[in-house]
């Protein structure tokens, strides 16, 4: 019995393949950067207990974990090192002979069309835990003016500078400084050119949020402040309006990505700045925390892991984001 109805929106959805037909946003490989943990040792492959599925690697075996990655089709990685010694000012990420200088290296060497992009931050390297340099009395940086415990923004600048040159000379095709730092992109571009790395770009985390979805992530990279917080840099979840301070002046400075992060609490951020800005790759960074969320309702049996997965990643795709940073590549490319 057919009745007289002006619009029928479900013709478009009646079957697999006019569903195929009509699909909007579709998830491929090239979308993909995956993040890695590199740490010290051989044959080291260790899992990360609040993050299934995800391990701290040693170099040689990460080597063949990227090449893997890049069979899958998968163009970039984003490495963060978990160094087994650690001081005051953060010295083991930008030394010569650095983990993840060595990480760079090997991989580059081991697979060349790769992708490498290194997370440029100071936290996973300091005694502290913070992401730069911290006022405290006695310290050559200290400075009267800034409460004890402070994240000194230029004084950090500084070091921001030399670790993003030390990664350039050891491979990285990227750096993605995730310091929220004023003034970060700009430092990092000019003293890339200055060492004549002209073409090594700056993905910047423009606008990241003090967020508890970073949590299994600070078990992940060993890297959560030991007194304080991160809240004097990183956004506060009650605020949009920055966001467009933010990624305007990293443009200025010279990044050629901007990162929001995490994402699926902020799915409206990503849908303003890809709006806002259509000349710039807009990245979009999936976290520990919303990984670790749905891979603990699945464990439970609360959800279909690999439906509600592939929502998300839709989803964070649909609000606008062009390149997606998540622990579920592999996987997700694997099903593709
Ligand atoms: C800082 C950094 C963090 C993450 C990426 N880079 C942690 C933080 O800001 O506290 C979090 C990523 C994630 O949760 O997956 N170097």
């Amino acid at each position: 019995m057919t009745r007289q109805i002006d619009k029928r929106p479900r013709r478009l959805r009646q079957n697999a393949t006019m569903r195929r037909l009509t699909t909007q946003v579709c998830l491929d490989p090239s979308d993909f950067i995956a993040p890695l943990f590199i740490t010290e040792g051989e044959q080291v492959k260790s899992p990360i207990r609040s993050m299934p599925g995800q391990f701290q690697w040693s170099i040689d075996l990460v080597k063949g974990k990227a090449k893997q990655l890049h069979e899958l089709g998968i163009p970039a990685i984003l490495l963060f090192g978990v160094p087994e010694t650690k001081d005051s000012e953060g010295s083991g990420a930008y030394a010569e002979a650095g983990l993840i200088q060595r990480a760079l290296r090997e991989i580059k060497e081991f697979v060349p069309d790769l992708l490498l992009i290194c997370d440029l931050c100071l936290c996973e390297y300091t005694d502290h835990g913070h992401c730069g340099i911290i006022n405290a009395p006695g310290s050559p940086q200290f400075d009267a003016k800034f409460p004890h415990g402070y994240l000194l923004n230029d004084a950090t600048l500084e070091r921001l500078e030399r670790i993003a040159v030390s990664q350039a000379m050891a491979g990285a095709d990227i750096v993605a400084p995730s310091g929220m730092i004023d003034g970060m992109v700009g430092a990092i571009r000019g003293a890339l050119d200055r060492a004549d790395y002209s073409q090594v770009g700056v993905l910047s985390y423009a606008v990241k949020y003090a967020s508890a979805f970073y949590g299994p992530f600070r078990e992940a990279a060993a890297g959560a402040p030991q007194f304080g917080d991160r809240h004097s840099h990183q956004m506060d979840p009650a605020n949009v309006s920055q966001i467009f301070v933010e990624s305007q002046l990293d443009i200025d400075e010279g990044a050629d990505f901007i990162m929001i992060k995490p994402a699926l609490a902020y799915l409206d951020v990503i849908h303003r700045l890809s709006a806002r800005h259509p000349e710039i790759p807009i990245v979009a960074y999936n976290v520990s925390g919303e990984y670790a969320m749905i891979k603990a309702a699945a464990k439970a049996g609360w959800l279909d892991e690999r439906q509600a997965i592939l929502e998300c990643l839709l989803g964070i795709k649909r609000a606008g984001a062009d390149i997606l940073v998540s622990y579920h590549a592999e996987e997700v490319c694997q099903w593709l």
